[in-house]
């Protein structure tokens, strides 16, 4: 079987046509700004209802940074919107092994829901002002150590970022990997 498929398409997540994109949510699942609020305009209210019966039933102190909860879509062109919650970015604590687990549970998940094709936003990397060279870095080689357990199911994971810096930082992290992966 061909190795899972990583590639980088800048551009808005909320054109991508994937099984499931994953939206750079906030603890309470509440509508916020940035590709959390692209992805809800987009997607409709069904997104913010499921998301708040998530709440509800399951997290009612509000979804922890690293872990991934999955809703409906809506009128995305996706069958599953991920939420995942990132870390904010710190210089007195290193707090990468908790962004790893917001791609790592959100690979888990899409593999367990049967999501072939994966489309990831540069978490954290915004509002809660992750370096962008570091973010793409840890997302492109977390999705890469992952390929071997989640690779039967996700064929394919898109990271999708958005602007010059952005679109820059992961062709870089991508190169990396493929100079890695080629020894
Ligand atoms: N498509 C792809 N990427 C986008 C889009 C979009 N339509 N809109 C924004 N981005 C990019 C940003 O440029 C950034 O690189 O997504 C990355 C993540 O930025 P944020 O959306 O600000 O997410 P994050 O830094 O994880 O902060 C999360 O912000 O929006 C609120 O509710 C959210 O409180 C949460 C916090």
């Amino acid at each position: 079987m061909k190795p899972m498929k990583i590639s980088v398409e800048p551009g808005d997540i909320t054109t991508i046509r994937v099984d499931a994109v994953v939206n750079a949510a906030n603890s309470e699942l509440r509508v916020g700004g940035g590709v959390d609020a692209a992805i809800h305009c987009v997607g409709g209210p069904t997104i913010l209802a499921e998301t708040r019966r998530i709440r509800i039933d399951q997290y009612p102190d509000g979804l922890p940074a690293g872990r991934a909860v999955a809703t409906t879509a809506g009128n995305l062109p996706a069958r599953w919107v991920i939420h995942t919650v990132g870390p904010v970015y710190s210089t007195r604590e290193d707090r990468s092994h908790v962004l790893e687990s917001c791609y790592r549970e959100s690979l888990l998940l899409a593999a367990s829901l049967g999501a072939r094709s994966v489309a990831f936003p540069a978490i954290s990397a915004g509002v809660y002002g992750w370096p962008i060279n570091d973010a793409a870095r840890i997302a492109v080689s977390t999705a890469d150590g992952l390929a071997e357990e989640v690779g039967r199911v996700v064929r394919e994971v898109i990271f999708v970022p958005f602007g010059e810096a952005a679109s820059a930082a992961f062709a870089w992290a991508l190169a990396d990997l493929d100079r890695l992966r080629k020894g």
